[in-house]
């Protein structure tokens, strides 16, 4: 195992996309970033540089961080943010990992443009349990809005409404082949008869999305860095945080092929965002002068799609690689997760646009979650977060009016390698939508998802336990619920959240503290001494 150095300048940078330009926040001058590349037992070391007039946090999205969340990233929850100027180093081991995962700003809404890829190989002489691919290319997905994205946040916060949606979704920092042809768009470069790994990156906002290439079929085998079960599909869904490493065999004749990634979004709620982002598979000998095979993407509403390939996900649960599924289960919780409106009286509307877990909307604290466990500070946070929501009722029915969220700062506790099943449930206030919900630290399985309301004593029936896919992003869909496990085996502070930026925005957020254990490696190690200061 070796040591891996990088350094992250995080510089203010005039980029053209769309045929406009304007000033954003990048790192190493770069949109998207720089790649990070280690091997599983690797232990990476980024020196991040301040040089913007913001305040910034890197989190290392799916990185297990195992004793080490002082390295997770997520402002105010693990570290207070690296101020103008100032610098911190990130220092992590990855272990027990390989595949494809993403590093992003984890503060304000940054993250629109200060994202890049984690490639993890396996260790050295350790094949793929598939065949080795020709060539490796990482596609990550995002999207992009003229104006200034924290202009934008800002607006909506004080109007109590929604932001505006993005102008168009990029592919590789790409914009739509169509909107600014003197630009160009990403070109994929491909050789007959080779198959190609695509390690695929949704790193939108605010936007799940449908990916497709005309006339080519994928092969998925790993999500969020666990190998799947090999499955063949025409169209892959990727919500915000989560990635998808697909082969992709190049069969055709020569010719271009587009490659679309268009939103995929089931709600009522009338969310118009067509742009779809658009690139091509371009094979060796083609013509300049030749015509792209196009493909039509599907329908903004497709959710039987959706399903479809979320129902296909199994892990691959080999020998070498299998699916550890707790059996047992310790803490039982059913969170509902969902939007709301508060009363507001600074609000031009007199209403204010919230999102809760079981109810709490969650504040954000003053100084890291993680500073005041470790250094036992009180009055920062309380760790009675409702294992249950408090008044149970209809959740996908008709809803409660005058139905009130609740602030805090509240953290569930749970005890070192203890065991989580958590059933989240969506909740039609103001209207069901499709909530990817990231968990740091872990790694989950996906036990069950249903349509409607949870059903504790039929559903748990029905749970896969034996190769249920395993990940640490999930999409909870619209006016459903998701079943996920997992092993309390990394003791630290973890935020959970909505991956739609503007549902943590809102409040859809919470952390669990995961207290010591009692044997040697058990427990979170102290804080490195140039941690940045609140
Ligand atoms: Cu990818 Cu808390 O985030």
């Amino acid at each position: 195992c070796m040591v891996r150095h990088y350094k992250f300048n995080v510089v203010m940078k005039n980029t053209t996309r769309l045929c406009s330009t304007k000033p954003i926040v990048i790192v190493n001058g770069k949109f998207p970033g720089p790649k990070i590349v280690a091997r599983e037992g690797d232990t990476v070391l980024v020196k991040v540089v301040n040089h913007v007039k913001y305040n910034v946090s890197i989190h290392w999205h799916g990185i297990r961080q195992l004793r080490t969340g002082w390295a997770d990233g997520p402002a105010y929850i693990t570290q207070c943010p690296i101020q103008p100027g100032q610098n911190f180093v990130y220092n992590f081991t990855i272990s027990g990992q390989r595949g494809t995962l993403f590093w992003h700003a984890h503060i304000l809404w940054l993250r629109a443009t200060v994202h890049g890829a984690i490639v993890i190989l396996p260790k050295r002489d350790v094949p793929y349990p598939f065949p080795k691919p020709h060539k490796e290319v990482v596609v990550i997905l995002g999207e992009w809005w003229k104006s200034d994205v924290e202009a934008v946040i800002n607006e909506a916060t004080k109007s109590g409404l929604a932001p505006n949606v993005s102008d168009a979704h990029t592919i590789n920092g790409h914009g739509p082949l169509s909107s600014c042809p003197s630009q160009g768009g990403f070109t994929l470069p491909v050789k007959f008869g080779k198959t190609y790994m695509l390690r695929i990156i949704n790193a939108a906002l605010n936007e799940e999305l449908f990916f497709k290439i005309a006339g080519h079929k994928l092969t998925v085998v790993e999500v969020d860095a666990s190998y799947t079960k090999p499955f063949k599909t025409d169209t892959i869904l990727i919500a915000p945080g989560q990635t998808t490493n697909a082969l992709l065999t190049a069969h055709h004749a020569p010719g271009k092929y587009l490659i679309a990634a268009s939103p995929f979004m089931d709600t009522p709620i009338v969310v118009v965002d067509n742009v779809t982002a658009t690139a091509t598979l371009q094979y060796q000998g083609t013509l300049a002068s030749t015509n792209t095979t196009l493909t039509a993407p599907p329908p903004q509403n497709s959710t039987p799609i959706a399903t479809n390939f979320t129902d296909s996900l199994r892990s691959l649960n080999s020998k070498k690689y299998p699916a550890k599924v707790p059996l047992k289960i310790d803490h039982s919780l059913f969170f509902t997760i969902g939007l709301g409106v508060n009363p507001c009286t600074t609000c031009a509307n007199g209403i204010r646009v919230v999102a809760s877990i079981n109810n709490v909307t969650f504040v954000m604290p003053q100084i890291s979650l993680l500073l005041a466990h470790f250094f036992k500070i009180t009055g920062v946070f309380t760790d009675d977060f409702p294992a249950t929501p408090r008044i149970p009722y209809n959740y996908t029915g008709t809803q409660p009016t005058n139905f009130q969220t609740m602030n805090g700062t509240r953290l569930y506790r749970l005890h070192y390698n203890s065991t989580v099943q958590l059933v989240l449930q969506d909740t039609g206030m103001i209207a069901p939508e499709n909530h990817p919900i990231h968990l740091h630290g872990f790694n989950f399985f996906v036990v069950g998802r249903g349509l409607g309301n949870f059903n504790a004593s039929k559903d748990p029936k029905k749970f896969n336990l034996v190769d249920p896919v395993e990940r640490n992003t999930i999409g909870v869909p619209s006016g459903g619920w998701t079943a996920i496990r997992f092993r309390a085996d990394n003791p630290g502070v973890w935020f959970m959240h909505c991956h739609l930026e503007v549902h943590t925005t809102w409040g859809l957020k919470m952390a669990f503290v995961v207290d010591n254990g009692k044997g040697p490696n058990e427990s979170l190690l102290p804080p490195p001494s140039d941690l940045p200061k609140c």
